[in-house]
Protein backbone atom coordinates (compact mmCIF):
# COMPACT_ATOMS: atom_id res chain seq x y z
CA UNK A 1 0.00 0.00 0.00
CA UNK A 2 1.40 3.27 -1.05
CA UNK A 3 2.27 5.96 1.67
CA UNK A 4 -0.48 8.31 0.53
CA UNK A 5 -3.21 5.61 1.38
CA UNK A 6 -1.74 4.79 4.72
CA UNK A 7 -1.64 8.38 5.76
CA UNK A 8 -4.89 8.95 4.29
CA UNK A 9 -6.48 6.01 5.92
CA UNK A 10 -4.63 7.21 9.30
CA UNK A 11 -6.20 10.39 8.82
CA UNK A 12 -9.73 9.22 8.17
CA UNK A 13 -9.00 7.50 11.60
CA UNK A 14 -9.01 11.01 13.32
CA UNK A 15 -12.51 11.42 11.77
CA UNK A 16 -15.84 9.70 13.48
CA UNK A 17 -16.43 6.65 11.77
CA UNK A 18 -19.96 7.45 9.63
CA UNK A 19 -18.00 11.19 8.62
CA UNK A 20 -14.93 9.05 7.75
CA UNK A 21 -16.79 6.39 5.27
CA UNK A 22 -18.74 9.43 3.93
CA UNK A 23 -15.15 11.13 3.28
CA UNK A 24 -14.20 8.00 1.73
CA UNK A 25 -17.00 7.92 -0.73
CA UNK A 26 -16.44 11.32 -1.66
CA UNK A 27 -12.65 10.45 -2.40
CA UNK A 28 -13.88 7.70 -4.52
CA UNK A 29 -16.25 9.72 -6.40
CA UNK A 30 -13.95 11.91 -7.27
CA UNK A 31 -11.39 9.38 -8.19
CA UNK A 32 -8.84 9.31 -5.90
CA UNK A 33 -9.12 5.82 -4.99
CA UNK A 34 -5.82 2.98 -5.41
CA UNK A 35 -5.67 1.53 -8.55
CA UNK A 36 -4.67 -2.11 -8.82
CA UNK A 37 -2.13 -3.54 -11.17
CA UNK A 38 -4.53 -4.91 -13.65
CA UNK A 39 -2.54 -7.99 -14.67
CA UNK A 40 -4.66 -11.03 -14.62
CA UNK A 41 -4.23 -14.09 -12.56
CA UNK A 42 -5.56 -16.86 -13.63
CA UNK A 43 -4.94 -19.01 -10.91
CA UNK A 44 -6.81 -16.37 -9.12
CA UNK A 45 -9.96 -16.79 -11.20
CA UNK A 46 -13.09 -18.63 -9.20
CA UNK A 47 -16.29 -19.44 -9.67
CA UNK A 48 -19.06 -18.88 -7.58
CA UNK A 49 -23.19 -19.02 -7.75
CA UNK A 50 -22.50 -18.86 -11.71
CA UNK A 51 -19.95 -16.05 -11.52
CA UNK A 52 -16.76 -15.99 -12.61
CA UNK A 53 -14.67 -13.72 -10.86
CA UNK A 54 -11.28 -12.77 -11.51
CA UNK A 55 -10.39 -13.06 -8.18
CA UNK A 56 -12.21 -14.13 -4.89
CA UNK A 57 -11.95 -10.86 -2.95
CA UNK A 58 -15.17 -9.38 -2.95
CA UNK A 59 -16.48 -6.18 -0.93
CA UNK A 60 -19.33 -6.90 1.66
CA UNK A 61 -22.47 -5.20 1.50
CA UNK A 62 -22.42 -2.27 3.61
CA UNK A 63 -19.94 -0.42 2.33
CA UNK A 64 -21.31 0.93 -0.68
CA UNK A 65 -25.33 1.19 0.28
CA UNK A 66 -26.36 3.62 -2.80
CA UNK A 67 -24.38 1.93 -5.13
CA UNK A 68 -22.35 5.17 -5.37
CA UNK A 69 -18.39 3.56 -6.00
CA UNK A 70 -18.18 0.09 -7.40
CA UNK A 71 -16.03 1.14 -10.30
CA UNK A 72 -14.11 2.58 -8.36
CA UNK A 73 -13.42 -0.59 -5.61
CA UNK A 74 -12.92 -3.20 -8.45
CA UNK A 75 -10.72 -0.57 -9.53
CA UNK A 76 -8.58 -1.20 -6.58
CA UNK A 77 -8.54 -4.61 -6.71
CA UNK A 78 -11.76 -6.30 -5.69
CA UNK A 79 -13.07 -9.38 -7.80
CA UNK A 80 -16.64 -8.41 -6.99
CA UNK A 81 -18.57 -5.76 -5.53
CA UNK A 82 -21.53 -6.04 -3.15
CA UNK A 83 -23.80 -2.54 -3.12
CA UNK A 84 -26.62 -2.59 -0.77
CA UNK A 85 -28.62 -3.20 1.36
CA UNK A 86 -31.05 -1.26 -0.81
CA UNK A 87 -34.47 -1.07 0.44
CA UNK A 88 -37.36 -0.13 -1.82
CA UNK A 89 -38.15 2.84 -0.29
CA UNK A 90 -35.53 5.40 0.92
CA UNK A 91 -34.89 5.10 4.40
CA UNK A 92 -32.83 7.28 6.90
CA UNK A 93 -31.93 4.13 9.31
CA UNK A 94 -31.55 4.32 13.55
CA UNK A 95 -30.83 7.55 14.98
CA UNK A 96 -26.79 9.12 15.10
CA UNK A 97 -23.66 7.98 16.43
CA UNK A 98 -24.58 4.45 15.00
CA UNK A 99 -21.32 3.18 13.85
CA UNK A 100 -18.25 3.19 16.20
CA UNK A 101 -14.65 1.94 15.70
CA UNK A 102 -13.38 -0.47 18.58
CA UNK A 103 -9.87 0.16 17.72
CA UNK A 104 -8.23 -1.64 20.22
CA UNK A 105 -10.38 -5.15 18.79
CA UNK A 106 -9.95 -4.06 15.42
CA UNK A 107 -13.71 -4.42 15.24
CA UNK A 108 -16.46 -1.97 14.44
CA UNK A 109 -19.99 -1.68 15.76
CA UNK A 110 -22.87 -0.76 13.85
CA UNK A 111 -26.31 -0.33 13.72
CA UNK A 112 -27.28 2.01 10.72
CA UNK A 113 -30.58 0.48 10.36
CA UNK A 114 -30.08 0.17 6.55
CA UNK A 115 -30.11 4.20 5.92
CA UNK A 116 -30.16 4.21 1.90
CA UNK A 117 -31.81 6.49 -0.86
CA UNK A 118 -34.29 3.58 -2.18
CA UNK A 119 -34.36 1.38 -5.31
CA UNK A 120 -35.10 4.33 -7.73
CA UNK A 121 -31.92 6.23 -7.05
CA UNK A 122 -30.07 3.03 -6.93
CA UNK A 123 -31.53 1.61 -10.49
CA UNK A 124 -30.25 4.81 -12.08
CA UNK A 125 -26.42 4.10 -11.01
CA UNK A 126 -26.88 0.75 -12.28
CA UNK A 127 -27.88 1.49 -15.25
CA UNK A 128 -25.53 4.49 -16.07
CA UNK A 129 -22.76 1.66 -15.50
CA UNK A 130 -24.51 -0.91 -17.35
CA UNK A 131 -22.24 -2.31 -19.99
CA UNK A 132 -18.76 -1.74 -17.93
CA UNK A 133 -17.04 -4.89 -16.95
CA UNK A 134 -16.83 -5.74 -13.53
CA UNK A 135 -19.66 -7.89 -11.50
CA UNK A 136 -21.44 -5.69 -9.49
CA UNK A 137 -24.37 -7.39 -7.15
CA UNK A 138 -27.59 -5.72 -5.43
CA UNK A 139 -27.98 -6.79 -1.83
CA UNK A 140 -31.82 -6.36 -1.09
CA UNK A 141 -33.72 -5.74 1.90
CA UNK A 142 -36.87 -4.31 3.37
CA UNK A 143 -37.78 -0.81 4.67
CA UNK A 144 -38.21 -1.59 8.52
CA UNK A 145 -42.20 0.02 8.73
CA UNK A 146 -43.15 -2.31 5.89
CA UNK A 147 -46.55 -4.38 6.18
CA UNK A 148 -45.10 -6.69 3.77
CA UNK A 149 -41.36 -7.68 4.14
CA UNK A 150 -41.48 -10.54 1.78
CA UNK A 151 -42.63 -8.41 -1.31
CA UNK A 152 -40.21 -5.57 -0.26
CA UNK A 153 -37.35 -8.06 -1.42
CA UNK A 154 -39.36 -9.57 -4.60
CA UNK A 155 -39.34 -5.29 -5.45
CA UNK A 156 -35.96 -5.26 -5.48
CA UNK A 157 -35.56 -8.68 -7.56
CA UNK A 158 -38.04 -6.86 -10.48
CA UNK A 159 -36.65 -3.37 -10.07
CA UNK A 160 -32.78 -4.46 -10.89
CA UNK A 161 -33.53 -7.52 -13.11
CA UNK A 162 -31.31 -7.17 -15.95
CA UNK A 163 -28.73 -4.17 -14.16
CA UNK A 164 -27.44 -6.05 -11.61
CA UNK A 165 -25.44 -9.13 -11.74
CA UNK A 166 -26.49 -10.98 -8.83
CA UNK A 167 -28.78 -9.97 -5.71
CA UNK A 168 -28.29 -11.30 -2.00
CA UNK A 169 -31.58 -11.38 0.25
CA UNK A 170 -30.59 -10.33 3.03
CA UNK A 171 -32.58 -11.29 5.92
CA UNK A 172 -29.59 -11.36 8.37
CA UNK A 173 -28.90 -7.57 9.44
CA UNK A 174 -29.52 -7.74 12.98
CA UNK A 175 -30.34 -3.48 12.86
CA UNK A 176 -33.74 -3.86 11.58
CA UNK A 177 -36.43 -5.70 14.35
CA UNK A 178 -37.70 -8.71 13.28
CA UNK A 179 -35.40 -9.48 10.33
CA UNK A 180 -33.47 -12.31 11.17
CA UNK A 181 -37.06 -13.54 12.19
CA UNK A 182 -37.04 -14.61 8.25
CA UNK A 183 -34.36 -17.02 8.71
CA UNK A 184 -36.95 -19.59 10.61
CA UNK A 185 -38.53 -22.44 8.51
CA UNK A 186 -41.93 -21.47 7.86
CA UNK A 187 -40.84 -17.34 7.01
CA UNK A 188 -37.87 -18.69 4.64
CA UNK A 189 -40.69 -21.31 2.66
CA UNK A 190 -42.60 -18.41 2.26
CA UNK A 191 -39.69 -15.77 1.37
CA UNK A 192 -37.76 -18.06 -0.84
CA UNK A 193 -40.79 -19.20 -2.94
CA UNK A 194 -42.17 -15.89 -3.87
CA UNK A 195 -38.50 -15.33 -4.90
CA UNK A 196 -38.91 -18.58 -6.76
CA UNK A 197 -42.27 -17.51 -8.59
CA UNK A 198 -40.38 -13.87 -8.97
CA UNK A 199 -37.87 -15.33 -10.98
CA UNK A 200 -39.37 -17.33 -12.77
CA UNK A 201 -41.39 -14.73 -14.32
CA UNK A 202 -38.77 -12.56 -15.04
CA UNK A 203 -36.57 -14.79 -16.79
CA UNK A 204 -38.30 -15.19 -19.87
CA UNK A 205 -36.27 -13.93 -22.39
CA UNK A 206 -33.13 -12.60 -20.02
CA UNK A 207 -30.56 -14.53 -18.63
CA UNK A 208 -31.17 -15.70 -15.21
CA UNK A 209 -29.34 -13.93 -12.40
CA UNK A 210 -27.70 -16.04 -9.68
CA UNK A 211 -29.65 -15.14 -6.41
CA UNK A 212 -27.28 -15.25 -3.20
CA UNK A 213 -29.35 -15.62 0.75
CA UNK A 214 -26.75 -14.04 3.40
CA UNK A 215 -27.38 -15.56 7.39
CA UNK A 216 -26.50 -14.42 9.96
CA UNK A 217 -23.17 -16.26 12.56
CA UNK A 218 -25.68 -16.48 15.28
CA UNK A 219 -27.79 -19.39 14.07
CA UNK A 220 -27.88 -22.74 15.96
CA UNK A 221 -25.70 -25.42 15.00
CA UNK A 222 -28.52 -27.74 14.35
CA UNK A 223 -30.79 -25.47 11.77
CA UNK A 224 -27.86 -24.96 9.24
CA UNK A 225 -28.47 -28.38 7.09
CA UNK A 226 -32.35 -26.96 7.35
CA UNK A 227 -31.32 -23.82 5.74
CA UNK A 228 -29.10 -25.39 3.43
CA UNK A 229 -31.80 -27.68 2.05
CA UNK A 230 -34.16 -24.88 1.62
CA UNK A 231 -31.59 -22.69 -0.11
CA UNK A 232 -31.29 -25.50 -2.56
CA UNK A 233 -34.59 -26.38 -2.79
CA UNK A 234 -35.73 -23.11 -3.71
CA UNK A 235 -32.50 -22.47 -6.52
CA UNK A 236 -30.67 -19.71 -4.31
CA UNK A 237 -27.09 -19.90 -6.05
CA UNK A 238 -25.15 -19.15 -2.97
CA UNK A 239 -24.93 -18.59 0.20
CA UNK A 240 -23.23 -16.11 1.97
CA UNK A 241 -21.87 -16.70 5.54
CA UNK A 242 -21.79 -14.35 7.41
CA UNK A 243 -23.27 -11.12 8.47
CA UNK A 244 -22.35 -8.82 11.31
CA UNK A 245 -22.85 -11.57 14.82
CA UNK A 246 -25.08 -9.66 17.93
CA UNK A 247 -22.41 -11.38 20.54
CA UNK A 248 -19.86 -9.73 22.73
CA UNK A 249 -16.96 -11.87 22.90
CA UNK A 250 -15.60 -11.75 26.29
CA UNK A 251 -11.96 -10.47 24.81
CA UNK A 252 -13.28 -7.05 23.80
CA UNK A 253 -11.58 -4.30 25.17
CA UNK A 254 -12.92 -1.46 23.46
CA UNK A 255 -14.89 0.88 25.57
CA UNK A 256 -18.10 1.22 22.64
CA UNK A 257 -18.20 -2.88 23.49
CA UNK A 258 -21.56 -2.53 25.05
CA UNK A 259 -23.08 0.00 22.28
CA UNK A 260 -26.24 -2.25 20.50
CA UNK A 261 -25.97 -3.44 16.52
CA UNK A 262 -23.82 -6.00 14.70
CA UNK A 263 -20.18 -6.84 15.49
CA UNK A 264 -17.83 -7.16 12.50
CA UNK A 265 -14.13 -7.59 12.23
CA UNK A 266 -10.92 -9.29 13.74
CA UNK A 267 -13.33 -10.49 16.92
CA UNK A 268 -15.94 -11.95 14.36
CA UNK A 269 -13.39 -14.06 12.19
CA UNK A 270 -13.36 -17.50 14.01
CA UNK A 271 -17.29 -17.78 14.96
CA UNK A 272 -17.82 -17.23 11.71
CA UNK A 273 -15.36 -19.04 10.06
CA UNK A 274 -16.34 -22.10 12.46
CA UNK A 275 -19.99 -21.70 11.00
CA UNK A 276 -18.90 -21.52 7.46
CA UNK A 277 -17.31 -25.22 7.93
CA UNK A 278 -20.44 -26.09 9.16
CA UNK A 279 -22.59 -24.81 6.01
CA UNK A 280 -19.94 -26.70 4.36
CA UNK A 281 -20.66 -29.88 5.98
CA UNK A 282 -24.20 -29.71 5.43
CA UNK A 283 -23.87 -28.71 1.66
CA UNK A 284 -21.51 -30.79 0.40
CA UNK A 285 -20.76 -28.84 -2.69
CA UNK A 286 -24.17 -28.80 -3.65
CA UNK A 287 -24.12 -25.36 -3.18
CA UNK A 288 -21.76 -22.64 -3.12
CA UNK A 289 -20.54 -20.36 -0.50
CA UNK A 290 -19.02 -17.25 0.13
CA UNK A 291 -17.46 -16.89 3.59
CA UNK A 292 -17.24 -13.22 4.84
CA UNK A 293 -16.45 -12.29 8.73
CA UNK A 294 -13.06 -10.44 10.01
CA UNK A 295 -10.92 -11.23 7.07
CA UNK A 296 -7.43 -8.62 7.34
CA UNK A 297 -5.16 -10.59 5.61
CA UNK A 298 -4.23 -13.67 2.68
CA UNK A 299 -4.01 -16.05 5.36
CA UNK A 300 -7.46 -15.43 6.70
CA UNK A 301 -8.41 -15.32 3.16
CA UNK A 302 -7.19 -18.55 2.23
CA UNK A 303 -8.54 -20.24 5.48
CA UNK A 304 -11.97 -19.25 4.68
CA UNK A 305 -11.88 -20.51 1.01
CA UNK A 306 -10.00 -24.43 2.97
CA UNK A 307 -12.96 -24.18 5.14
CA UNK A 308 -15.20 -24.35 1.73
CA UNK A 309 -15.77 -20.74 0.54
CA UNK A 310 -15.24 -20.44 -3.49
CA UNK A 311 -14.94 -16.43 -2.71
CA UNK A 312 -14.85 -13.93 0.00
CA UNK A 313 -15.69 -10.74 1.09
CA UNK A 314 -14.76 -8.39 3.68
CA UNK A 315 -15.44 -4.87 5.08
CA UNK A 316 -14.25 -3.96 8.79
CA UNK A 317 -10.99 -4.49 7.71
CA UNK A 318 -11.09 -1.30 5.09
CA UNK A 319 -11.58 0.74 7.99
CA UNK A 320 -8.08 0.01 9.85
CA UNK A 321 -5.93 -0.66 6.64
CA UNK A 322 -7.52 1.26 3.81
CA UNK A 323 -8.64 -0.04 0.59
CA UNK A 324 -4.84 -0.72 -0.87
CA UNK A 325 -5.69 -4.24 1.09
CA UNK A 326 -7.34 -6.18 -1.53
CA UNK A 327 -4.18 -5.85 -3.49
CA UNK A 328 -2.30 -7.15 -0.63
CA UNK A 329 -4.41 -10.05 0.16
CA UNK A 330 -4.74 -11.26 -3.71
CA UNK A 331 -0.96 -11.60 -3.76
CA UNK A 332 -0.94 -13.46 -1.01
CA UNK A 333 -3.67 -15.85 -1.63
CA UNK A 334 -1.35 -16.54 -4.52
CA UNK A 335 2.07 -17.47 -2.66
CA UNK A 336 -0.27 -19.60 -0.55
CA UNK A 337 -1.69 -21.32 -3.70
CA UNK A 338 2.05 -22.15 -5.22
CA UNK A 339 3.08 -22.83 -1.62
CA UNK A 340 0.46 -25.75 -1.30
CA UNK A 341 0.81 -26.87 -5.03
CA UNK A 342 -2.26 -25.93 -5.76
CA UNK A 343 -3.00 -24.40 -9.63
CA UNK A 344 -6.00 -22.56 -8.43
CA UNK A 345 -8.44 -21.56 -6.01
CA UNK A 346 -11.05 -24.25 -6.86
CA UNK A 347 -8.28 -26.52 -5.72
CA UNK A 348 -8.16 -25.33 -2.35
CA UNK A 349 -11.86 -24.97 -1.81
CA UNK A 350 -12.98 -27.03 1.41
CA UNK A 351 -9.39 -28.47 1.98
CA UNK A 352 -9.63 -28.29 5.67
C1 LIG B 1 -20.87 -0.36 8.85
C2 LIG B 1 -21.35 -1.66 8.32
C3 LIG B 1 -22.53 -1.69 7.59
C4 LIG B 1 -22.99 -2.89 7.08
N1 LIG B 1 -24.14 -2.90 6.33
C5 LIG B 1 -24.56 -4.05 5.77
C6 LIG B 1 -25.70 -4.07 4.93
O1 LIG B 1 -26.31 -3.05 4.65
N2 LIG B 1 -26.10 -5.27 4.43
C7 LIG B 1 -25.42 -6.44 4.69
O2 LIG B 1 -25.82 -7.50 4.19
N3 LIG B 1 -24.33 -6.44 5.47
C8 LIG B 1 -23.88 -5.30 6.01
N4 LIG B 1 -22.76 -5.30 6.79
C9 LIG B 1 -22.10 -6.59 7.09
C10 LIG B 1 -20.92 -6.87 6.16
O3 LIG B 1 -21.36 -7.00 4.83
C11 LIG B 1 -20.20 -8.17 6.59
O4 LIG B 1 -21.09 -9.26 6.43
C12 LIG B 1 -19.72 -8.12 8.02
O5 LIG B 1 -19.28 -6.84 8.38
C13 LIG B 1 -18.59 -9.12 8.28
O6 LIG B 1 -17.47 -8.86 7.48
P1 LIG B 1 -16.21 -7.98 8.01
O7 LIG B 1 -15.78 -8.56 9.34
O8 LIG B 1 -15.17 -8.15 6.95
O9 LIG B 1 -16.67 -6.60 8.11
C14 LIG B 1 -22.26 -4.10 7.32
C15 LIG B 1 -21.08 -4.06 8.05
C16 LIG B 1 -20.61 -2.86 8.54
C17 LIG B 1 -19.32 -2.85 9.32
Amino acid sequence: MSLFYKMGTAAMRMLPAERAHNTTIKALKAGLGPVANKTASPELITQVGGLTLPNPVGLAAGFDKNCQVPDAMLAAGFGFVECGTVTPRPQVGNPKPRLFRLTEDKAVINRMGFNNGGLDEFKTRLEKRHGKSGIVGANLGANKDSDDRVEDYVKGLKALWGMSDYFTINISSPNTPGLRDLQNENAMDELLGRIAEARAELTGSTPSYPVFLKVAPDVDMSEIERIVEQARMYGMNAIIVSNTTIARPDSLQSAHRGETGGLSGAPLFETSTAVLREFSAAAQGKIDLIGVGGISNGQQAYAKIRAGAKAVQLYSALVFKGPGLVTDINRDLKARLKADGFNNISEAVGQG
